[in-house]
């Protein structure tokens, strides 16, 4: 099957000019200024950019949490991501305790098998690491699952110890392998949580005030201690807080490999969401939580500087009914996460290059090209160039939309953005190769998604 794109502005991280693409089978074969061959589709995009398919390198489809699951499994959560520009995501399979790593892969092997519309990878949660495990996250490796998660939060369910997380940096970083971390004191947090469902607080907002910045902050610095002690690069994930930010910040100028992605929820959403009345703050539980206004424009600059790389979503979204509900009277029982895969691209290019804070090419940069890189995807993945895979975006910049949970395509009951008038629109997606998006409308095929065996980014020590 050979496509053309004519027409276009095509844009990648670093490049901004007008040319077309031919795509034979799944890869990009020619850019020219003018391609004239015989082709089986072609698509015209004029006044529009042509931009590498977004990567989203952290979603939980189908994650169990809190005595439920999330609500997008990996159909309805592909389809969405393919409505809003994305292409690859990397999920999250998590391990229990006592299984193996391998085992714990294999049953999100058997959620994904079948049912993705676009391309997927995988990261580890590591809940259970005891030393005769350590040389599991090699084997991993070699499986191209060459990313784990560990948890500095949620005692008794996902958190494992600094000793713990210092040896799986040591051996994640000999085999090139990335610890993400996801850094928040959560031991002190539990006190707290503890004091204030005793002291009868029980509405949502007390799930942001029994999480302070500085917990964040705390951990954020002490993740990046045991990285440098290691010797290992180290991922920080989901980072909300100016005070976390400095400390990636502070690593980054001396040299140290801290890497450090946000989420559209940090940069745009506010406290003043836990105010709402009623019931409605649950929407925004999520870990972190959302923080003080002020703090967004510490994050754009975190963009804007490179401090912060990578925008990804935390895409974990529960139904308010049902689901959120558990925490009705007790907010430490709302499930955490919200939803986020559809909207990423339209709304960081509505508020960041629509609203001035960064170029189209940093742009593509923070929601592709960047993942790309760190989770070694490059450069199959996140650019446009002959011989990557022709998983391209046709976006319109001009096209507004009102997002609202009536339009989107996520299974889930409520949108955290209701409302909000974006300009920027993806209208047409190809996933390696495949039509998967036709202005607007999805024709893609269940099962067309293909795992992604990654490559390493960092160098073996
Ligand atoms: O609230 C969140 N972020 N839920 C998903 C799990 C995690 O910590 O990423
Ligand atoms: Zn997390
Ligand atoms: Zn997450």
């Amino acid at each position: 099957m050979k496509t053309v794109i004519r027409n276009g502005r095509i844009v990648t991280a670093v490049d901004d000019y007008h040319a077309d693409i031919l795509v034979d089978g799944e890869q990009i074969v020619m850019i020219a200024r003018s391609i004239d061959v015989q082709a089986d589709r072609i698509i015209d995009a004029k006044g529009r950019l042509v931009i590498p398919g977004g990567i989203d390198p952290h979603t939980h489809m189908e994650l169990p949490f809190g005595g439920t699951s999330a609500s997008d499994d990996f159909n309805t959560g592909t389809v969405a991501a393919a409505h809003g520009g994305t292409t690859t995501i990397i999920d999250f399979a998590v391990q229990g305790k006592g299984q193996s790593l391998n085992q714990a892969l294999d049953v999100w092997f058997q959620k994904a098998e079948g049912k993705t519309s676009i391309d997927y990878g995988f990261h580890l949660i590591c809940t259970d690491l005891p030393d005769e495990r350590l040389p599991e996250l090699k084997s991993l490796i070699d499986q191209g699952v060459t990313s784990f998660k560990l948890f500095m939060a949620y005692p008794g369910v996902f958190l494992v110890d600094d000793g713990t997380i210092y040896k799986a940096m040591v051996a994640a970083g000999e085999n090139g392998g990335l610890i993400c971390m996801h850094a928040e004191n959560g031991v002190v947090i539990d006190v707290l949580v503890k004091r204030a469902l005793a002291a009868g607080h029980t509405a949502p907002k007390y799930h942001a005030l029994t999480r302070p910045t500085r917990a964040e902050a705390e951990g954020v610095h002490r993740a990046i201690a045991l990285a440098e002690i290691a010797k290992s690069p180290v991922y920080i994930v989901h980072l909300s807080s100016s005070d976390a930010l400095e400390e990636v910040t502070r690593a980054r100028d001396m040299g140290i490999p801290a890497f450090a992605e946000t989420c559209p929820q940090y940069l745009f959403l506010d406290y003043s969401v836990y105010e709402q009345k009623g019931f409605e703050g649950a929407k925004y539980v999520m870990t972190p939580p959302i923080r003080e206004k002020w703090n967004q424009d510490k994050l754009w600059r975190g963009l804007q500087y490179n401090d912060l790389q990578v925008v990804s979503t935390d895409h974990c979204p529960f139904c308010m009914k049902e689901q959120k509900e558990l925490g009705k009277d007790d907010f430490s029982k709302i499930p955490n996460g919200g939803p986020g895969v559809e909207h990423r691209m339209s709304l960081i290019y509505n508020g960041g290059v629509v609203g001035g804070r960064i170029s189209v090419n940093r742009f593509v940069e923070i929601v592709s090209t960047a993942p790309a890189k760190i989770f070694g995807l490059f450069p199959k993945k996140g650019t446009i160039a002959v011989g990557s895979d022709a998983d391209i975006v046709i976006f319109d910049p001009n096209e507004e939309m009102t997002i609202s949970a009536k339009t989107h395509h996520m299974n889930v009951d409520y949108s955290a953005y209701e409302g909000v008038k974006v300009r920027g629109v993806t209208k047409t997606v190809l996933s390696r190769g495949e039509l998967v998006i036709e202005e607007g409308r999805y024709v893609g095929r269940k099962g067309s998604g293909r795992f992604l065996k990654r490559g390493l980014a960092f160098s073996p020590r």
